[in-house]
Parts: structure tokens; sequence; C-alpha cells
């Protein structure tokens, strides 16, 4: 129990239940104040304990993040980047894999692009714990046990993410940790691992919780978070797959580095627009240490165009997602090892000055603010340390010209022009004075540009301002009617 809930309420009921109820009532017996130990003191202890209990329900309705989580041991301030055999390989996952992923990871270069972690989804266990209740490795599938995995994945310079699930069972009915959380966080670091995936599925019964969603990841959190404490290593890193259910956008930075949005992706371009248009609503909700998960990427996937994928890893990346390659390594394709390590994408997602991400300065196709699952916002801008990120995205099937006001950015300065480097052709575009068009997108496709102040506009544009909205001169001639 952490300070700050019931627990700190014990010495207030010791008192009165060591002392306070037995004692007046016989002292008082056979004396005047009979009559007032009868009526008044019950009625004070009835109010008390009411009191009591408010307090405790108040107290066991708030979540707190764990006490023991300080500027010092905190992990994960960058979104993560990695692989997660979920959406390549399902459950049919076995240790040759993923140390054969482990090493394309490597001889590929994805490693040396930032992709540091090999993470093994749901269906690694035995259906059963052992006789001592701990979960373990699946004796058919990882022979020579998990600690071993996890020596070899990190002798390779990488770390290892394991999963579980905040209910009774996985989402695949392998166990799950609800009850079991501090056992099982010891287990997962004791194997070796460095990160923690947790999901949602097999929730437990309501007078069993007393609980919502964000109690049952505040278990976990409170347990990996002790452990850091008492082993003294760093905590696992958790990663919350809550689905975006309760709006964990608002909440789960409190346990965790990371929290999936949405539901799960798949590898075609509907998915992915629904899944961005959702998240164009809340990116201000990432920063350092806490990122939103719009899940696995589907590069290299599925029927998605080069276009498309370019798209997708464009949005997840500028947005700051955790990026976890889903695909089948060892027959990826040299487009798609050219998309998940584009250089100059990577080098915004993992800036490590400027942690915010990009949001939609317009709409376009929609009026701004509409949710469109098909044509989400088009235009989108946001800082890094060195300029403005533009993401225009074409989410008609025909190609489009997409232009832009500069200044319908918010990072961008009036009266200044702009030199605009394109992040996919790696080529520098000239200098944007007010305005920018991006010619030809291709259907489904993606710009990406880095904008840096290249000193004033040239003199005498006109009109005066570029924003024209109550532009006026200095005797007060107004320019915008
Ligand atoms: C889902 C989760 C997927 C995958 C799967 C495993 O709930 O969103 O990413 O982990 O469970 O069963």
């Amino acid at each position: 129990m952490k300070p700050g809930t019931l627990d700190v309420k014990t010495p207030i009921l010791a008192p009165y239940g060591a002392r306070g109820l037995g004692y007046p009532l016989a002292h008082n017996a056979r004396s005047k104040r009979n009559w007032a130990s009868i009526v008044i003191l019950p009625s004070a202890l009835a109010i008390i304990l009411g009191y009591i209990t408010f307090i405790a329900h108040h107290d066991t309705s708030h979540h707190d993040a764990p006490t023991t989580v300080t500027a010092d041991n905190r992990v994960a301030k960058l979104p993560v980047m990695g692989y997660n055999t979920w959406n390549a390989y399902h459950c049919d996952i076995d240790e040759d894999l993923i140390l054969e992923t482990a090493q394309l990871m490597t001889s590929l270069s994805l490693a040396d692009a930032g992709y540091t972690h090999v993470n093994i989804d749901d269906c690694y266990s035995e259906r059963r714990r052992n006789a001592d209740g701990d979960i373990v490795e699946d004796a058919t599938k990882f022979p020579s046990g998990m600690k071993v995995l996890t020596d070899k994945i990190h002798d390779l310079g990488l770390k290892a993410g394991i999963y579980s699930d905040s209910g009774w069972f996985t989402c695949q009915l392998y166990p799950g940790s609800f009850q079991n959380e501090a056992r099982d966080a010891k287990r997962f670091l004791d194997w070796g691992f460095d990160y923690l995936k947790y999901d949602n599925c097999a929730v437990p019964f309501d007078n069993i919780t007393r609980e919502n969603i964000m109690g049952r990841y505040e278990r976990m959190a409170n347990a990996i978070a002790d452990l850091s404490q008492l082993s003294g290593k760093p905590p696992l890193i958790l990663s919350m797959c809550q689905w975006g259910r309760e709006q964990g956008w608002t909440w789960a930075r409190r346990y965790g580095q990371s929290w999936r949005t949405t539901d799960d992706i798949d590898p075609n371009w509907q998915s992915i627009t629904k899944i961005l248009n959702q998240n164009s609503f809340f990116t201000w909700a990432t920063d350092f240490y806490g990122h939103n998960d719009m899940d696995i990427l589907e590069v290299g996937n599925g029927p998605l165009t080069y276009e498309e994928a370019k798209s997708h890893f464009t949005a997840w990346a500028l947005m700051k997602s955790p990026l976890l390659i889903g695909t089948h390594l060892p027959s990826a394709t040299e487009e798609t090892i050219e998309i998940l390590t584009n250089p100059e994408i990577i080098a915004i997602h993992q800036d490590p000055v400027v942690g915010t991400s990009i949001s939609p300065f317009r709409w376009g196709i929609n009026p701004d603010w509409v949710s469109n699952n098909t044509h989400p916002a088009q235009y989108w801008s946001g800082e890094s340390q060195n300029g403005t990120v533009f993401m225009l995205l074409n989410t008609l099937d025909e190609p489009a010209d997409m232009f832009f006001r500069l200044t319908e950015s918010p990072w961008i300065r009036a009266g200044r022009q702009y030199s605009v480097r394109d992040l996919w052709t790696h080529t520098e575009n000239g200098t944007a004075v007010r305005n920018f068009t991006a010619h030809a997108v291709p259907p489904h496709g993606v710009v990406a540009l880095l904008l840096q102040d290249a000193g004033d506009e040239p003199e005498g544009l006109w009109p005066p301002c570029a924003v024209l909205e109550w532009c006026m001169s200095a005797n007060g001639t107004r320019f915008d009617q």
C-alpha cells in the first residue's frame, strides 16, 4: 500500500479500535454520564466512522503515480524503437525466431538506425503457472529458457521486451498478471527483460477488482517501481496496451512510458488513416517519458503500397509513437528497410531536445476539427531542435498539389523566410517566402519537410501582414477590410 492511500489512516483507526469503543461504555455503565455514553458517544463514533469510510472511499478512488519513481530512475525519455513479434507472427514464435530477428536487426543496420528493442508478444509461456505460482516459458518454444535468450540479445547490444496482461489471462489465454504483479515483475526482471508490454484482456469481475483500467495498471506500475527500488536496477519500461479505453492519454503517463490510443492496427490504408484520425485529437498528450502508442508498424506488410507505408511511417515517427517493426525481417525488401531507416525522420522521432508531437494546423479536405477516418487532417507541423517540421498528407486517391501559408503553423515567425529541407528526397528545396506548395503529392503519399529560419523575408512584400486579420498600420489604417 502506498503512502497517501488507506494505510495512512491506520493510526486514526487504531486508538478507536483499541480503546475508544470498549472503554468508555464499560467505565460509565453506572455513572451519571451513562446516558451520554449510550447516545452521544455512539453518535460521535458513527460520525467518525462515517468520515473514515468517506476518506477511505475517497482515497481509493484516487490513483497516484508510484512514489518510488523519481527524476533519477525514469526510463524511456524518448519513444522506444525496436521490434515486436505480434504483427508478423502472432502466436507462431520461438527462441530461434527471436534470435534470428535480433541478428537481423543488427545485420540489416536497423540497430544502427536506433531500433534497439526486441520484444516478445503474447504466447511465449505455458498455459499454466508452475507449482510455485510462476509464469514459465513454453518448454518447446523456448527450450533454452528466457535468461539464455535475453543474454544473447543483450550480447548483440540490444534490449529485450516481454508481454503480460492486467487481467486473469492474456488475450490468447496464457497466464495474466492480475494479483501476481510483484511476482511477475520480478520474474521478468530475473529473466533479463528491460521492457514489459501490458495488455487489457480477461478482466476480473468488478466485485474482485473494485477498480477500473487505471487501477489495474497502477498495480503493475507500483510493482515495477517497488522492484526497481529493491533491486537497484532501472524499472522495466511499461508499455500499456489498453487500446485507448478510458482515455489513457489523460492519465497513463503516471504509470508507464507509452499507452495504446487505439484498437489493433491492420496492414491496410483504412486502418492507418483511422488510427491517424483518432490520434490527431490528442497529440498534446505526448512528450518526454510518455507517448501515445499508435501500435506496431505495418511497414512491409499486407497490401500497403510504398507511398502508404511511407505515410504510415512518417506519421508514426513525427507523432512520436513508439516505432516497433512488425514485418517478417528475413524477407523484408530494400524499400521496407529504406523506409524504416530514414535517418532524417528518425532524427526528429529521437530528438533529445524537443519531445512533442506534430499537430494539425489545417484539416484540409474537411473543415478544421472534423473527425473523418478516411480523410484525417492533412496539414501538420511541430517543433524540433533543428527547425519546424511539416507533414503534408494526401488522403485522396489521386495526386494533389498541397499548398499552405507558412504562418498557418504556430511555429513559424511572421516576416521571416525559411530554407526547406525535404526529409524523404533528402534535398534542399530552396527558400520559402510566406507560402509553400508541394506539387503532385502521390495518392496516399506524404511530404515531410524541415523548415529552418533563413533571415528576414524580402522588403516590400504585399500585404504587409501574411496573416491579414486585424492587420493595421501605426496610424490606424486597417488592411483586412
Ligand atoms: C492485443 C494487442 C495486440 C497483441 C495481442 C496479443 O490486445 O492489442 O497488440 O498484443 O493482444 O494477444
